[in-house]
């Protein structure tokens, strides 16, 4: 029986730390407690948010409609063979839980996704990803109920559509599906990603390479460098790293010799947005409670009492102020609700 408590606050859901409240809330334990909140909402016409560990949202307000909370947390073995392990994993399970346990395993994929806040059912929304490894690289399916109908939905890996911060449920299917379950495929063989220079360095010091070990000098980054939302709050990168043209890429670096850019293919480039916001003075820079963090230029931060409103004035200040200098227009990762 699903139970409707009003004027919840989600002070507790938000890594901002936002106070905000939300009209409606309903924590879901089970596809058919899902299947019996939507035909509530659907018949309030109410607006809806599927809401994880709100690791990557800013409230510019009270949510003025109602938020279905799925905390189903199951995790089940799919199938097995001498090479592979397959896992259905519901979508309440805590994300960094899941790396933990598949370490503990010796089940190699996630390793490198160590630490990322925020739980598995939305983890395929934008195609979380850090340190050389994206979470498409590990699924197999994504399961989940579509919010109009009721009806079940399982996407195959090609259907998500994942590419860089992005998939289906972001695009074509933004605000349609609610995700129930994602299918992960992992190895049993041993399998390391080392491709991103710092992790490479730092595993270089050790004497055996590990799932644990390779799991720890992620932590140890991660750490080092982004602000623990318990501490400070804020919902990691707020800004997604743009993708120019090499032409555009090389006229930069002719002005900034020491630009950083990862090569996508022979048309475009990756560059890193936190050093483009450092590079233009923003980094530890706040206007009110909002600040750009002091050692990650890509995170913004909520140091005490700021609104989600003010967070977005600085990230369109830093946004106007990166297009001046760089004629680069770069766009928020977080979805603002
Ligand atoms: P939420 O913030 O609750 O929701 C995010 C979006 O997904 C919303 O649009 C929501 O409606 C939708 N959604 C959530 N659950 C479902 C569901 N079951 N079905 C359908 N839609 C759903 N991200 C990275 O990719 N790489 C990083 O390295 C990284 N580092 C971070 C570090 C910090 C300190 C923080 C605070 C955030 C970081 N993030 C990172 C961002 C964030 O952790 C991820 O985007 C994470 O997957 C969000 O999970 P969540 O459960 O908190 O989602
Ligand atoms: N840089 C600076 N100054 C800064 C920040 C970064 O010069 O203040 C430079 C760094 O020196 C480096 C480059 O920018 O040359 C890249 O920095 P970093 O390795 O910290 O990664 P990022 O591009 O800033 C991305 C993801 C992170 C992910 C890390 C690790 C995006 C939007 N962000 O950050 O994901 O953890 O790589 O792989 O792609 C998130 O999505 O919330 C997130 C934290």
């Amino acid at each position: 029986m699903i139970q409707n408590q009003q004027n919840f606050n989600l002070a507790s859901l938000n890594t901002f730390g936002f106070d905000v409240k939300a009209r409606n809330y309903i924590a879901c334990h089970s596809p058919q407690e899902i299947k019996e909140a939507l035909s509530w909402v659907n018949n309030k016409q109410e607006n809806l948010l599927i809401l994880g560990g709100g690791s990557n949202i800013l409230f510019k307000n009270d949510f003025n409609g109602t938020i279905i909370h799925p905390l189903l947390n199951k995790i089940e073995v799919n199938k097995e063979t001498d090479e592979h392990i397959w896992l259905e994993v519901e979508a309440g399970v805590v994300w960094d839980e899941l790396v933990e346990y598949s370490v503990n395993n010796n089940w190699f994929g996630l390793e490198n996704l160590s630490y990322i806040p925020g739980n598995v059912g939305a983890s395929p929304v934008q195609n979380i990803g850090a340190y050389g490894v994206e979470v498409k690289d590990c699924i197999e399916k994504v399961k989940g109920i579509y919010i109009d109908q009721q009806t079940n939905f399982v996407f195959n890996n090609d259907e998500c559509q994942f590419g860089y911060r992005q998939s289906i449920f972001k695009s074509e299917l933004k605000n349609k599906t609610v995700i129930t379950s994602v299918v992960f495929k992992l190895n049993k063989k041993e399998r390391f990603n080392l491709s991103y220079g710092p992790v490479k360095e730092l595993l270089d010091d050790q004497k055996a390479i590990s799932l644990k070990t390779v799991r720890q000098t992620i932590i140890d980054i991660r750490k080092s460098k982004l602000p623990e939302p318990e501490e400070m709050g804020n919902a990691g990168s707020f800004f997604k790293n743009p993708v120019i043209c090499i032409n555009d890429y090389t006229l930069l670096k002719e002005q900034y010799p020491d630009i950083p850019g990862y090569v996508i293919d022979d048309q475009q480039i990756k560059v890193p947005a936190g050093w483009l916001i450092d590079r233009a003075g923003w980094k530890g820079r706040s206007i009110g409670d909002a600040a750009v963090h002091n050692k990650q230029a890509l995170v913004l931060v909520n140091k005490g009492k700021a609104s989600g409103q003010q967070i977005l004035n600085l990230a369109d200040a830093i946004i106007d102020s990166i297009i001046e200098k760089y004629n680069i227009k770069i766009e928020p990762e977080v979805n603002v609700i």
